[in-house]
């Protein structure tokens, strides 16, 4: 057994604001900033100051409970109109991940139970509430990790693609925790990262967040997944989520979907490692889950480097949806779910490993 593994913090309440790390300029510096608002929350969501699907769950629980703490002072009528704008903003910031809206209506449902209480303490139990998504979700990633890591054979060399690490989650991270707890477990895991174009998640924070903790890591740009496979240096390929619906049909990261389809061809085990709370029952097929379109200037360029020439057309699509046929199992915090679809998510056929 190895200590637990984990120094990357990637939010924290401090007595009475919120401090998220910058992860739009990882690695090259690490930043703390400070959001006092609401509004400012959700900026940092829509420009990925915060991103990963529960990560950006946590931000807006957080983001609800600055509201009401910075308008407790004011009367009933502005603080109530306040905290509902605030629910409307944060849902607004981005569109696909449903741990927002699953964190949100969480929020929501506490704020409308304490109609009849004082400012103070609706603010007290929002922030309370708050806090207390952020700690099951590190105990949640736990659990995924320890159910994950039973999957993983010493030695194994795992892919992953975009960060569904600590800097995706409150703590220890899905696909990344799934590694971490088999590290811990004492097993010799190595990773190939997926540099992940446009917004180099993979690059950038999945190899930084290895880097930092010693568990060897190769870093690959996104068209070399194949040769990989093909050469028979992957063992087998895990990523989070941001949505899966109900009949277990996954969106994840761009690219996300070639992975898989490449897996399948090349009989690599293909695992999705996410929280129940990304089941979206509501959904019966990824049709219907709904892409975010960023700006093309991801694609054209990075930073104040621009490559492609200016007026060309771009696309942009953050996400896409791999069918649930290429899945070889959802790991979650109850165990693992094999070949899922609709009758088998339905009932939870969850076993241990
Ligand atoms: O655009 P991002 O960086 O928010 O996309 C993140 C992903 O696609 C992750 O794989 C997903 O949110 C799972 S994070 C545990």
């Amino acid at each position: 057994m190895n200590a637990p593994l984990q120094k990357v913090e990637t939010l924290r309440w401090r007595n009475d604001y919120l401090e998220m790390v910058d992860q739009r300029i990882l690695p090259a510096e690490f930043k703390m900033i400070r959001f006092d608002s609401a509004a400012e929350v959700a900026a940092g969501i829509r420009d990925m100051v915060v991103r990963g699907a529960p990560a950006i769950g946590v931000a807006a629980a957080y983001g609800i409970a600055l509201e009401a703490r910075r308008l407790q002072a004011e009367n009933e009528q502005t603080f109530k109109y306040g905290v509902e704008s605030a629910f409307k903003q944060l849902a607004e910031s981005r569109p696909t991940a449903v741990n927002l809206f699953w964190a949100l209506d969480r929020m929501k449902t506490v704020w409308r139970s304490l109609q009849q209480e004082s400012t103070q303490t609706i603010a007290q139990r929002l922030l309370e509430e708050a806090e207390a998504i952020f700690s099951e979700d590190i105990q949640i990633n736990r659990a995924i990790g320890a159910h994950g890591a039973e999957l993983l054979k010493n030695g194994d060399r795992i892919l992953t693609h975009c960060n569904a690490g600590a800097l995706a989650t409150a703590g220890h991270g899905t696909a990344l925790g799934v590694i971490r707890s088999a590290v811990e477990a004492g097993k010799k895991i190595s990773v190939i990262a997926d540099e992940t174009r446009p917004f180099l998640q993979g690059a950038r924070l999945t190899a930084w967040e290895m880097v930092q903790e010693n568990i060897p890591v190769t870093l690959i740009t996104d068209n070399m997944a194949g040769f990989m496979m093909k050469s028979g240096e992957v063992d087998a390929v895990i990523v989070g989520a941001d949505r899966v619906a109900a009949n277990g049909d996954v969106a994840n990261k761009i690219g996300t979907y070639m992975l898989a389809v490449l897996a399948k061809q090349h009989a690599i085990p293909f695992y999705v490692a996410c929280p129940l709370s990304t089941l979206d029952f509501s959904i019966a097929t990824g049709d219907a889950i709904l892409i975010e379109e960023r700006s093309g200037h991801e694609v054209t360029g990075f930073r104040d480097c621009q490559w492609a020439a200016a007026g060309v057309n771009v696309r942009n699509p953050a996400f896409d949806v791999t069918p649930a046929e290429l899945i070889t199992a959802l790991i979650t915090e109850k165990g693992v779910l094999h070949s899922p679809n609709t009758e088998r998510l339905q009932h939870k056929l969850i076993c241990k490993a």
